[in-house]
């Protein structure tokens, strides 16, 4: 099933160039990269686990906001502003450019927002998606710099999803 607007996320030059210094300045980092690769993937089992979840989001929806959760990450490399607050404010244009409405830009961002908190108690049920969905998405078990990990635990290392 072809996602228009979805597909115009992933044909944007913003969206790219974007990925692109978030590459950079990855270049020489140990623990997990930021790529496109990691976006889809958060993206397919958040939209997953929505649907058992019993909750009725637009997949369009839930796409958009796992491909931008971490477009943030080279403002934080940068200057240190925490990701997520700097990915919300980079992903108004190309949403509204990809022909999101207001309302919708809303929803998404909210999970781009919320993408790293991890008690649910506070995230809407998009965002504890993400954040649950952004762990299941690397594969921790084999990970070579667990002991220094700051997101690492033993708990990581099972198959939880
Ligand atoms: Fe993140
Ligand atoms: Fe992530």
């Amino acid at each position: 099933m072809v996602m228009e607007r979805i597909n115009r996320i992933v044909e944007s030059q913003q969206y790219w160039d974007y990925l692109k210094m978030i590459e950079e300045h990855e270049r020489n980092r140990v623990y997990c990269n930021h790529g496109f690769d990691h976006a889809i993937t958060v993206a397919r089992i958040s939209y997953i686990y929505l649907l058992e979840q019993g909750h009725r989001f637009s997949r369009e929806i839930v796409y958009a906001s796992a491909l931008l959760h971490d477009i943030g990450r080279w403002v934080q490399y940068e200057n240190g502003e925490d990701h997520a607050i700097a990915g919300v404010r980079l992903a108004q244009d190309i949403l509204a450019d990809a022909g999101f409405s207001t309302a919708e830009i809303e929803q998404i961002v909210t999970g781009i927002r919320e993408h790293r908190v991890h008690t649910g108690e506070l995230a809407s049920p998009l965002g504890n998606a993400l954040a649950l969905a952004d762990d299941w998405a690397r594969d921790c078990r084999n990970c070579k710099v667990q002991d220094t990990c700051h997101k690492f635990s033993l708990d990581m290392t099972k198959v939880n999803y």
